[in-house]
């Protein structure tokens, strides 16, 4: 287990389509595992797998509403399906650092992929849990939050966030 760098906006790995995973060996778990542990350290809440570089199909995200007391679970080539309703939240994003904006997304969704034994995973989420499901499963179509502005205030964000990653260096 080992604690990963977190790549930033920018990188193109944060934009390629993330490869299917077909055989959950000792590497992908090894990652998910090291994921698990960077996203307890970074405090996100929520990490998809080309944000350590890796682009394969492999997010870990909270297992139930109450994220805070709820245990880490890492999902294999998760699907999002259900999608319901229409709300606007804030979010953020380790990979987009030291900014959020309200994203709109849908109120309501389910979640099914694999868990690291290969056995079918199924959670129904509402609200913010439902929010870090989609969020995450964006990252691995090379989407960011971001992305999901409207076209104006995306530039205005994209710009303000290069300005500042420019300062910082
Ligand atoms: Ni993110």
């Amino acid at each position: 287990m080992a604690v990963l760098r977190i790549r930033t906006i920018g990188d193109p790995v944060l934009r390629e389509e993330s490869r299917k995973i077909e055989n959950i060996g000792d590497e992908i778990i090894r990652l998910a595992e090291s994921m698990i542990e960077t996203m307890r350290v970074y405090r996100g809440i929520g990490l998809a797998a080309p944000q350590v570089g890796e682009s394969v199909s492999l997010v870990v995200v909270p297992s139930r509403e109450d994220w805070e007391e709820a245990e880490s679970v890492a999902i294999v080539n998760p699907v999002l399906s259900r999608l319901k309703g229409s709300i606007m939240g804030e979010e953020g994003c380790l990979s987009v650092p030291g900014f959020s904006e309200n994203v709109k997304r849908s109120e309501h969704c389910v979640l099914t992929g694999q868990d690291l034994d290969g056995n079918e995973m199924r959670i129904e989420a509402q609200d913010f849990l439902a929010r870090v499901f989609q969020h995450e499963v964006d990252h691995l179509k090379g989407v960011l939050y971001v992305d999901r502005l409207s076209p104006l205030k995306r530039q205005f964000v994209l710009k303000r966030i290069q300005r500042e990653l420019k300062d910082r260096e």
